[in-house]
């Protein structure tokens, strides 16, 4: 396994982290993890060098805090820095905030989360993150030695709110979404280089866009992955374009069966930054404008449409449309409006104040009704 430091401590820490919001299910049902197959995967990636671990309130309706902290039992847990978030999005009052901080360590059954997050800061809960003035609980919990270090991880629509964030409190640390996809969405490379000059480490999530770069290969990505030389895997190749960059510290990949836990560690142990040529670099960049070819809708995010009278996140909503038909995986975007996404589509009330602001005349509006129906 290859590592990089963290520079708030000088520790080692490996390039893969164990991300425990996809972990095996028995019946297709989501909530109910295969506690036995997730912890032989989780015990196999640490014995194998991987010592980052994370999880979050709401992963699998909330058994992923407690089978992972079944597999920190038996000496594990000292072998891990151990992830876990605060759910803004379930903090209504300033007393929801320490009641379920309790519940997430007797969920863990720990004494101490040592990398403490707040959980998916974008435009919307950036407001109750300044509200409830969350980062004074974060101050107490790690005065208190309850949490080691502070961070947040970010979905917001833009890089300036990213920057905003970043430059709001002294983070520890903080957690971006980034692939060969994404290059330009959310935090985006931007926001990765904005965080490491600032200080702030950087965990990445989401390397596979959740999956959806391994899939289903239509036949012009195929045609461009077969002229590469090296042979790889559509995995190891996003894996390793995420390595190349010097800033990261770690990735986290939520691995779902066995093979994709060892497939992980074993291309994490080889790839490290600077490894890829000029040539798979403008491949894989080739493979990103092919993806987003397919597109059914040329939204370009530039959010002149924001902001909805309702509330929705229109360029989200219509990116993860997109998403839906590039990749073939309707049911994948389904789960996750359904789990994270409000206020959802059906919310749209067709009055269509985007539609006028919208320079490339997207019929808003329809895509909603469409989402909704898809989706919802
Ligand atoms: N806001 C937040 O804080 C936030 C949001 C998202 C994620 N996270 C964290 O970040 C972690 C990583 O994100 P992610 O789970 O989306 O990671 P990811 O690596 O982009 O996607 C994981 C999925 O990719 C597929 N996969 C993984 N390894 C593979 C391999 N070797 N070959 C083929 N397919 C492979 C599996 O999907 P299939 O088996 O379905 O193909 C797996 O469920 C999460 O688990 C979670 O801990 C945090």
């Amino acid at each position: 396994m290859n590592y990089r430091v963290f520079s708030k401590t000088g520790e080692k820490i490996s390039l893969l982290g164990f991300g425990c919001m996809r972990l095996p299910v028995l019946g297709g049902v989501h909530e109910k993890i295969d506690e036995a197959e997730s912890v032989k995967m989780i015990r196999y990636a640490i014995d194998n060098g991987v010592n980052y671990v994370d999880t979050a309130y709401m992963y699998h309706g909330g058994n992923s805090e407690i089978v992972l902290g079944k597999a920190l039992k038996d000496g594990y847990r000292e072998k891990v820095l151990l992830a876990d978030k605060f759910p803004i999005v379930f903090a209504k009052t300033a007393e929801d905030v320490p009641r379920i901080f309790d519940e997430q360590l007797k969920r863990l059954d720990v004494d101490c989360i040592d990398m403490y997050l707040m959980h998916n800061i974008h435009e919307g809960s950036w407001n109750t993150v300044k509200n409830l003035d969350l980062m004074a609980f974060f101050n107490e919990k790690q005065a208190q030695g309850l949490i080691k270090h502070k961070g947040f991880s970010y979905h917001g629509g833009t890089f300036d709110l990213f920057k905003e964030v970043i430059d709001a409190f002294p983070w520890d640390f903080c957690q971006i979404q980034l692939n060969y996809m994404d290059v330009k969405v959310q935090a985006g490379v931007e926001g990765l280089k904005y965080a490491v000059s600032k200080g702030v480490p950087v965990v990445i999530m989401e390397p596979l866009k959740g999956g959806k770069l391994t899939d289903v290969l239509p036949e012009s990505i195929r045609k461009y992955w077969d002229g590469v030389e090296i042979k790889r895997t559509p995995a190891e190749r996003a894996l390793r374009w995420v390595a190349n960059f010097p800033e990261v510290l770690t990735m986290l990949s939520g691995m779902s069966t066995f093979e994709q836990t060892e497939e992980n560690i074993r291309v994490l142990s080889d790839a490290d930054a600077n490894m890829l040529s000029e040539n798979e670099l403008s491949v894989i960049a080739k493979v990103a404008d092919e993806y987003n070819k397919l597109s059914p809708y040329s939204c370009t995010a530039c959010r002149y449409c924001m902001p909805c009278p309702v509330g929705l996140d229109i360029p989200g909503l219509i990116e993860m449309r997109n998403e839906a038909t590039i990749f073939e995986c309707p049911e994948k975007i389904s789960f996750a409006i359904q789990s994270f996404i409000r206020p959802l589509p059906s919310t749209c009330e067709a009055c269509k104040a985007c539609e006028e602001k919208c320079p490339q005349h997207l019929p808003i509006a329809d895509i909603m009704a469409e989402s909704a129906e898809m989706f919802e």
